[in-house]
């Protein structure tokens, strides 16, 4: 068995919530975590924390060494993307992470769809990538500007524009191209064709080929109801009761996992690499039938949340088994989740906000409702979204309808300056995307 003392790398609630699961039945455990602002809910749970910049990897390294920790557990991109567990091994440390190369099927959306391509995983988009404004403009027109434009690299959820939701109009489409070489400063950009369906994520626990997936969830990422508005980092999510959402056939699921087994083995034959963490699909079910939006290799904020609320499991113990070669089943209650988020009026505009709230937590937990933040403490005291979003509040019920209701029965006693969605689990949703799949099975 790994030793007791582990690290939780990642400042926000997806943190929060693997260090309470990390606690089910295991006493013993010393938690310590690396964060880069003050959570003060992970604060109140962990035996030590450091405040440092992912970035600055040796940080982090020299963390873990100080306090002899058995094992790191990474749940955010960014230290990923600059090598932090290459270098945790080099010093012997264990970690359950992606190293840099495989980190790039997130951080690089152009290396994953050109290794899907070539691999022949004929679940994608049309798609090129081009270093000069011109021709991906032309390209946009090729495709009738029926496009997605995407910066290659990471953007925490922001940077992807669709034409038709964030780009109205051609010249929008124009502009955008032309902003991210100028003002982001990239040298290339993703051109994809615009896909049509319905959308839904699956978690996994990889290790090589070898995957454990989790229940679907469906993640809300438009800031306004009805899916308008500015993209955000998510409002919020749901998961059914089992695996499947109310839309979706076994079938998608199997279909989903049957990509990521042949990415992850794609990978492998073309890096000579393993792949290991916690990998997250985004899938869209279209009139084509199962197509990979993206892969993030962290787990998914608030997708996290719905899944390890009703996880039986300790992640230790899973992770222990999938490192020695272990095949297992994970055990989830049988409940259905909604959780939202609650944000300050003028997110995702202005970020480094103060979330201007306040509530009895207990009688929030009396509704059966938690709460995990994405916020933290500010030298004056007050709750500050930062570079993320603010409150998220999550509940089981034995349908998504009864969770939603906790849910915003909870949200109710909350008083102060916020914004939430209210549409996420209700009837009328839940109606409407099944609906849509339908349409598109026609
Ligand atoms: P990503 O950061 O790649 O997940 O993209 C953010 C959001 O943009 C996704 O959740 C989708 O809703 C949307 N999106 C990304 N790629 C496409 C595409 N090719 N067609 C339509 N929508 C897309
Ligand atoms: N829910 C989207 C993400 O975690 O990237």
């Amino acid at each position: 068995m790994i030793g007791n003392k582990v690290l939780v790398v990642g400042s926000w609630a997806k943190a929060q919530i693997t260090i309470e699961n990390l606690r089910i039945r295991n006493l013993n455990i010393r938690i310590f975590a690396y964060m880069s602002i003050k959570n003060p809910a992970i604060i109140s749970l962990v035996n030590g924390y450091k405040i440092g910049d992912f970035n600055t990897v040796n940080d982090v390294v020299g963390y873990a060494k100080k306090q002899d920790i058995d094992l790191v557990i990474v749940t955010t991109a960014e230290p990923l993307s600059v090598g932090l567990v290459d270098a945790l091994e080099k010093k012997k440390i264990k970690t359950f992470g992606p190293r840099k190369q495989a980190a790039r099927l997130e951080t690089n959306k152009a290396f994953t769809r050109k290794l899907m391509k070539k691999y022949e995983i004929d679940t994608i988009p049309r798609f090129r990538v081009f270093n000069n404004v011109d021709d991906a403009v032309q390209y946009a027109k090729d495709l009738n500007w029926n496009v997605a434009v995407k910066p290659v690299g990471l953007t925490e959820g922001l940077g992807v524009k669709v034409f038709g939701d964030q780009l109205k109009t051609k010249e929008d489409i124009s502009r955008y191209i032309r902003q991210i070489f100028s003002e982001r400063g990239d040298s290339k950009v993703l051109m994809e064709e615009k896909l049509t369906g319905e959308e839904f994520t699956i978690q996994f626990f990889v290790n090589g080929n070898y995957i454990i997936p989790t229940p679907a969830v469906q993640d809300f990422k438009k800031l306004l109801v009805g899916e308008k508005g500015p993209n955000t980092a998510s409002m919020g999510s749901y998961s059914d009761s089992r695996y499947l959402l109310p839309f979706m056939t076994q079938k998608n699921y199997d279909d989903a996992l049957d990509i990521v087994r042949k990415t992850l083995a794609a990978f492998h034959s073309e890096t000579g690499e393993i792949c290991q963490g916690f990998l997250y699909g985004q899938f869209m079910i279209t009139k084509d039938g199962i197509k990979l939006i993206e892969y993030n290799f962290r787990p998914g904020d608030p997708e996290w949340m719905n899944t390890l609320s009703v996880l039986k499991n300790n992640i230790l113990e899973v992770i222990h088994r999938l490192l020695n070669g272990e095949k297992m089943f994970l055990q989830f209650e049988d409940k259905a989740t909604v959780c939202k988020y609650i944000v300050p009026r003028s997110y995702p505009k202005k970020l480094y906000e103060v979330l201007d709230v306040s509530f009895e937590e207990w009688m929030i937990k009396k509704e059966g409702v938690s709460l995990y933040y994405s916020c933290g403490i500010d030298d004056q005291g007050k709750l500050n979204i930062g570079s993320e979003r603010g409150i998220a509040f999550i509940a089981k019920g034995k349908t998504i309808f009864d969770a939603n209701e906790k849910v915003e029965q909870a949200i109710s006693l909350v008083k102060g300056n916020f914004y939430h969605r209210g549409d996420i689990g209700t009837k009328e949703l839940i109606e409407s995307r099944i609906d849509h799949v339908k349409e598109l099975r026609q």
